[in-house]
């Protein structure tokens, strides 16, 4: 006869059993595809959030299933400073944090980035990304135990606040977000602002509740964040550049199957071509939408304006040529085509 303790036993020995059972025939542990994690900040409708869907079918597909990718947009899993770490601790495998954002790190050559002016278009950033120097910088990453992969395109960044910034004197005093880089404060110093590092998933907040009054950012993820409904001037300034590179955590990467990491390099230099050729026109049609949205006046900087921000950002190449390097910063002013 049966009693209760007998029945617990035996129960648990068959529903360990039964598991077992379905573990083999499923051949679970061999046919499972390899997971990777790629979280990222902005919107799925921008260049990068395009880009990571493009390399999750792409990678998916040369791998027969073999990969899947799980792409984890909007801050859902980690803001700026969080997702690095979880990279290195290896709870996700791959992101493409903002150039900006690689300086805590201690690889404060990629701040060479968001240097004022320093590219005059993409296609002098492209000699950058591209180049030799591009390659050298995504070496440097492999001492974090990072993996670089790819540089992959936004645009250029506009300024916006509650009031209009024609002049470098119309920053003084306001509190302007930017990412976490040190170019980047001495840029909103250079302009009399007061800089405020803040994750980029607060920004609408914090514009919209006044904790901040103004921000810089390319448009895709102004309009795409809605940053234009809280921001009622902006100017046209194409001031710096913001963009990415697309990592991986190393060991993960180093330890993949020689054939799926093939097919994984293949998946990624076609996103990044997709990334790279659709990042200028998402930015113009988010700035379209922005202005039918008519909720920020857009200014478009005169000559003399223009003049006024160059005399007061441009000293920021020299202030910063002890933290980034002045031999980096003259060869990507060189390679990019821009003597400053
Ligand atoms: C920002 O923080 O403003 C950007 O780096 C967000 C992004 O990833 O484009």
């Amino acid at each position: 006869m049966f009693d209760r303790r007998t029945f617990l036993r035996t129960a648990a020995a068959i529903s360990l059993s039964v598991s077992a059972f379905a573990l083999a025939a499923s051949g679970a542990a061999a046919a499972d595809p390899i997971v990777i994690r790629f979280s990222h900040v902005v919107a799925p409708d921008t260049p990068k959030g395009k880009g990571a869907d493009k390399f999750k079918e792409l990678a998916e597909k040369y791998t027969n299933g073999g990969v899947k990718i799980e792409v984890y947009p909007n801050s859902q899993l980690y803001k700026d400073k969080e997702e690095l770490e979880a990279l290195q601790l290896g709870a996700v495998q791959m992101l493409a944090p903002s150039l900006a954002k690689f300086g805590p790190l201690g690889l404060k050559e990629f701040e060479v980035f968001d240097l004022p002016y320093i590219f005059s278009g993409y296609d002098s950033l492209h000699k950058v990304t591209y180049g030799p120097v591009g390659k050298s910088l995504l070496d440097k990453l492999g001492s974090k135990g990072i993996q670089g992969l790819a540089f992959w395109d936004n645009g250029f960044k506009i300024m916006s606040a509650n009031s209009p910034l024609k002049t470098p004197d119309d920053f003084l005093g306001l509190k302007m977000r930017i990412q976490s880089s040190k170019v980047l404060e001495a840029e909103m110093n250079a302009l009399g602002a007061v800089p405020q590092v803040m994750a980029f998933s607060e920004v609408y907040q914090a514009l919209q509740t006044g904790v901040v009054d103004g921000t810089e950012n390319p448009p895709s993820n102004m309009y795409t964040q809605k940053m234009h409904e809280v921001q009622k001037h902006a100017t046209l300034s194409n001031h710096g550049y913001l963009g990415y590179a697309v990592i991986v955590n190393k060991k993960f990467w180093d330890e993949l199957p020689a054939d799926v990491r093939g097919n994984l390099e293949k998946a990624m230099t076609e996103a990044t071509e997709y990334a790279n050729g659709i990042a200028k026109e998402e930015n113009e049609k988010a700035l379209e939408a922005m202005k039918a949205a008519g909720t920020t006046e857009f200014h478009e900087l005169t000559a003399d304006e223009l003049a006024a921000w160059h005399k007061a950002l441009l000293p920021v190449h020299d202030e910063m040529a002890d933290r980034i390097g002045a031999d980096l910063i003259k060869q990507v002013q060189q390679e990019a085509g821009v003597a400053n």
